[in-house]
């Protein structure tokens, strides 16, 4: 980042209502690229060619610049949300000596309480799962395979990947908390952007567990059909 607009994250940062608002942009952006991560590996379905030529293409756009500035931007996002979190919840402890009474307040402190908890799981998560699919340090014989066409034959990896019982299950797992954290965060974001007003408000409140949920079904479905032997080598 460069000195102003290091400057410019840090003023933000600074202010509850700042850090607010860049958690809930960057949470869009990033919520913005699990869905279509999870719309995009729906192409598990349609075979190898499919996935593997998708996979080429995206790594070779711009001659392979355009996914290092995305992944760039992503982590500036993912920096800067987990700065924003951490920001945020030192100053409500700060605010908040003492223990709340009321059971309305209890119930705010819980979700912010399960969103740090969910939030630590998939920061876990994303360092494994980078590991596992883009570096290949976990279950390196099936990442350094590549198909007839020359390509990495990412299909054939996520399908050895998943047939481990274990990887498997921490898939589901992890994906579980994934969508725990959209289905209160999606919500919240519009709340903090001003949008959760008025008669949208009801259908606000009911965006973020649909997202979540449809982003669910959806990563879920990856690790059980192939441990299920309906995807298989
Ligand atoms: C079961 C569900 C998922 C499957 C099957 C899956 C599959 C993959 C695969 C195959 C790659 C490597 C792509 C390639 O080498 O071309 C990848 C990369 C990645 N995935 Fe996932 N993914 C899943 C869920 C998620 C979730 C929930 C997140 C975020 C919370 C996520 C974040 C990422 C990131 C950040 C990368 C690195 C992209 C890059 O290469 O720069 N994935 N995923």
């Amino acid at each position: 980042m460069s000195a102003p607009s290091n400057l410019a994250a840090r003023g933000l940062l600074n202010s509850t209502i700042g850090a607010k608002i860049v958690m809930a942009l960057t949470g869009f952006v990033l919520v913005g690229f699990v869905v279509q991560h999870m719309v995009a590996n729906l192409q598990l379905y349609a075979g190898p060619d499919a996935l593997n030529s998708y996979a080429a293409g995206l790594k070779g756009l711009g001659g392979g610049s355009v996914v290092w500035l995305g992944r760039a931007f992503l982590l500036a996002c993912l920096g800067l949300h987990v700065a924003a979190a951490i920001k945020l919840g030192n100053r409500n402890r700060a605010a908040r000596p003492a223990r709340y009474a009321v059971q309305r307040f209890r119930q705010t402190t819980y979700a912010a309480r399960f969103m740090l908890l969910t939030g630590f799981v998939v920061l876990f998560f994303i360092a494994y799962h980078i590991a596992h699919f883009t570096v290949g340090v976990v279950q390196p014989e099936s990442f350094s395979v590549v198909d007839a066409a020359g390509r990495h034959d990412v299909w054939r990896m996520v399908v050895a990947g998943f047939r481990d019982p274990l990887t498997a299950t921490l898939y589901v797992i992890a994906n579980v908390a994934v969508a725990v954290h959209l289905s209160h965060s999606v919500t919240s974001m519009f709340a903090t952007l001003g949008l959760s007003v008025g008669r949208y408000k009801p259908m606000i409140e009911r965006i973020g567990p649909a997202v979540a949920l449809v982003v669910l079904l959806g990563n879920i479905s990856f690790p059980l059909t192939v441990l299920l032997g309906l995807v298989h080598l």
